[in-house]
């Protein structure tokens, strides 16, 4: 190989061997074998040379270019090699270094006990139903048997929307949920109705002014007291313990008749007296009753022959009492260590049962 020649083998591997990556790679080879590169260019000098040496040089140029279009293949194999093996060892893992603990959210407490009693009652053959938080007060007091000027409508200490054509309220409770219920099928009519419910309120360790009540309603023939005393000490022995006793007191509520309280022995001290129980052994859990035949009577039920009852617990309560909460100021602090006081994995799949009854007006307007 000529002087010229052998000097541009040299330089060109030379400079290929100092080349690192693919950009490298492209440079090099638009500079020694492309179009314009070096090759060509020397190519160019053929024409000016007789026939015989233009054949010696073509040859060696023949030459010089394989030899450097092997040189680029293996040095290209090379790095692309050296890359693979460095991605590699960038992107392995080290299995012996301890995992990362990822941040499951949990339920909140409330939102766990209202699928711990809606599973509950869902065993004892009641749905779980929802309605509206802003209610007709028609539904929230008229419809239950309270009518605008009857002292028990002070009772609730109702917040209401400020309108000039219907009476609206926050609901106050979550009975209005019986009216509804009822107004959109005809007995037997057994639901639980867990849901928020809102009061003009101050706020103390044991009183909120948005809180939550779980509503029950059991309609038939022939439903008596007996039912609602055996259905609701179940309940209380499922969710506070098989050796639960429950009591039963005369109470007023204007949508029922007669009407009671149900407390239990107090689950902290077994009903000896304690600070929660106040030293009384007994701790209130709801208010409940046979439903008022007038309310019967107000959403088109035959009172004389269906009779039933209905219950009303709030469930802030039932958690405090279950996992020993001292203030209910608590469930709405935002606090993210609160839900790890309550069991988790209670079953979704019941909760998929809830329907939603908010229906009830538009089919009262039809009927009347
Ligand atoms: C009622 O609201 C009736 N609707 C219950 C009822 C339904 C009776 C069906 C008969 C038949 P009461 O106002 O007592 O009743 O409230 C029921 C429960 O809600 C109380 O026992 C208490 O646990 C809870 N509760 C009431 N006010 C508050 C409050 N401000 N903060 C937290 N919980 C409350």
């Amino acid at each position: 190989m000529s002087g010229i020649l052998s000097d541009l083998s040299r330089d060109a591997l030379s400079a290929l061997a100092q080349v690192t990556d693919e950009a490298g790679l492209a440079g090099w080879h638009r500079e020694m074998l492309g179009r314009k590169g070096s090759l060509t260019e020397a190519l160019k000098g053929l024409a000016e040379l007789d026939a015989d040496a233009r054949r010696a040089r073509g040859r060696e140029l023949n030459a010089l270019k394989q030899e450097l279009e092997v040189a680029f293949e293996s040095r290209q194999a090379a790095i692309q090699s050296e890359l693979l093996d460095s991605r590699l060892l960038a992107e392995s893992i080290d299995v012996s270094l301890p995992g990362r603990k990822p941040a499951v959210g949990s339920l909140h407490p409330i939102t766990s006990m209202i699928r711990e009693v809606s599973e509950i009652f869902a065993h004892l053959g009641f749905q779980t139903v929802e309605g509206p938080e802003v209610e007709l007060a028609e539904y929230s007091f008229d419809m239950l048997n309270i009518p605008k000027d009857h002292p028990a409508r002070d009772v609730w200490d109702t917040i209401f929307i400020d309108t000039d054509q219907v009476e609206i309220t926050l609901r106050p409770h979550t009975s209005p949920m019986q009216v509804r219920t009822m107004l959109q099928q005809e007995p037997p009519v057994r639901v639980v109705v867990p849901g928020r419910t809102y009061r003009y309120e101050a706020q103390d360790a044991t009183h909120e002014w948005h809180f939550h009540q779980i509503e029950g309603l059991a309609i038939d023939r022939a439903i008596t007291m007996t039912d609602l005393k055996g259905t609701l000490a179940e309940f209380a022995r499922q969710m506070f313990g098989a050796e639960r006793k429950v009591r039963f007191r005369c109470d007023f509520f204007p949508f029922v008749e007669p009407g009671v309280d149900m407390s239990i022995d107090c689950p902290f001290c077994g009903g000896r007296g304690c600070r929660t129980c106040k030293n009384s052994g007994w701790i209130e859990l709801l208010g409940a009753g046979m439903v008022h035949p007038n309310v019967l009577a107000n959403v088109g039920y035959d009172a004389d022959a269906y009779t039933g009852w209905a219950f009303g617990m709030g469930v802030e309560r039932l958690v405090m009492l279950k996992y020993n909460v001292q203030d209910i100021r608590q469930f709405y602090g935002n606090d993210l260590r609160y839900s790890v006081a309550v069991r988790p994995g209670t079953a979704l799949t019941l909760f998929l049962r809830t329907i939603d009854c908010g229906g009830g007006v538009a089919r009262r307007s039809l009927e009347e």
